[in-house]
């Protein structure tokens, strides 16, 4: 794999509510190199979508700070831009997809129209210009007759096209990462292949990094390079995506494998996890997985686990489970 695209180190994301304060991404390092695909995974309410956000510093409420760590995407800290020049890299350096695309289109403006407006804000060049640029990505996407499409709008389009012009949009100012916060969650199964298709083309075509969040591990079974585990607003376990689905190290890890719908025999129910996942503001001390973990002993209730190096490339913050692998 090529060099290092972006190294996030450290990062803590800090809400603030009725007076007290609380860290919902607590410590968080990962990165990812020109042309990778890394999933994100975890549980609702584990932090990805904030995590993600919190990279073009676009935290989703006025409570939130990003409070520590670096941003580092192509050797600048993005943790220490002005607020101007991190609007700027916005789009440009990093472009991010979302679950719905409907809510992030404007209903009364034409798709083509939206995506000529991302390149002429990035790239200063004249509307004619920019409306056969943006008729250009969108044939690039997969949309077919994009010269009578860029006029439709958002409700003529179907889900799965609604993807695919958000996708344009993001890719308008030619980002060298995308982050794709469960973008083909609300759609179904062929159109989630395509789409996912379409990323891995972009990846191979464009040398595009992406950060792909999602909850379902054989999407990113067939289409990430790497993993990260969240858990409670941390990375509990990372690594290449073939050792860290084959070989778990963290028994968080091994519990999501193991409620995924290929291991379902002959149709019977799921397994989930016992327990409910913790909230954010009231995390407990220690390994935060250890009320739900069969394997935690004192150790995991008094401290937090550092993330132990396993293999090249794979850490995983679990003492137990450390010895078995
Ligand atoms: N403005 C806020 N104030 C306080 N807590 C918040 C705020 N926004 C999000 N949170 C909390 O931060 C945690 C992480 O939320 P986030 O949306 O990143 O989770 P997620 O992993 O993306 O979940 P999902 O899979 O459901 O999308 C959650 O516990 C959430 O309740
Ligand atoms: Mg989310």
């Amino acid at each position: 794999m090529s060099s290092t695209l972006l190294d996030v180190r450290n990062l803590r994301v800090t809400a603030t509510r009725h007076g007290s304060s609380f860290d919902i991404v607590d410590d968080v390092s990962f990165s990812v190199a020109q042309g990778e695909v890394l999933g994100l995974v975890g549980e609702s309410g584990s932090g990805k979508s904030v995590t993600c956000r919190s990279l073009m510093r676009l935290l989703p409420g006025a409570n939130l700070a990003l409070t520590g760590g670096e941003i580092l995407f192509d050797g600048r800290d993005f943790a220490k831009l002005s607020d101007r020049a991190i609007r700027a890299e916005r789009g440009a350096s990093i472009g991010m997809i979302f679950q719905n695309p409907a809510s992030h289109l404007d209903p009364v403006m034409s798709i083509g129209d939206q995506v000529a407006e991302a390149i002429r804000t990035h790239r200063g060049v004249s509307s004619r210009e920019a409306w056969a640029q943006a008729v250009d990505l969108l044939r690039q996407v997969g949309i077919p007759d994009p010269e009578r499409r860029a006029r439709g709008y958002a409700h003529e389009f179907s889900g799965g096209m609604r993807q695919r012009a958000m996708i344009a949009a993001a890719l308008a100012c030619d980002p060298k990462l995308l982050i794709a916060d469960e973008p083909t969650t609300a759609l179904d199964v062929t159109v989630q292949a395509q789409i996912l298709r379409l990323l891995l083309d972009l990846r191979d075509r464009r040398g595009l990094a992406i950060i792909l969040v999602t909850h379902d591990l054989g999407v990113v079974a067939q289409t990430c390079d790497s993993i990260a585990v969240m858990y409670g607003g941390r990375i509990v376990e990372t690594g290449p995506k073939r050792a860290v689905l084959k070989a778990p190290c963290h028994p968080y890890t091994a519990r999501l494998i193991a409620c995924q719908p290929n291991h379902a025999v002959g149709g019977r129910l799921l397994p989930s996890i016992p327990g409910q996942p913790p909230v954010a503001g009231q995390m407990p001390p220690g390994c935060r997985f250890h009320p739900r973990c069969d394997l935690a002993v004192d150790e995991c209730r008094a401290a937090r686990p550092p993330l132990l190096q396993r293999a090249p490339d794979h850490l995983a913050a679990c003492p137990v489970m450390a010895g078995v692998a």
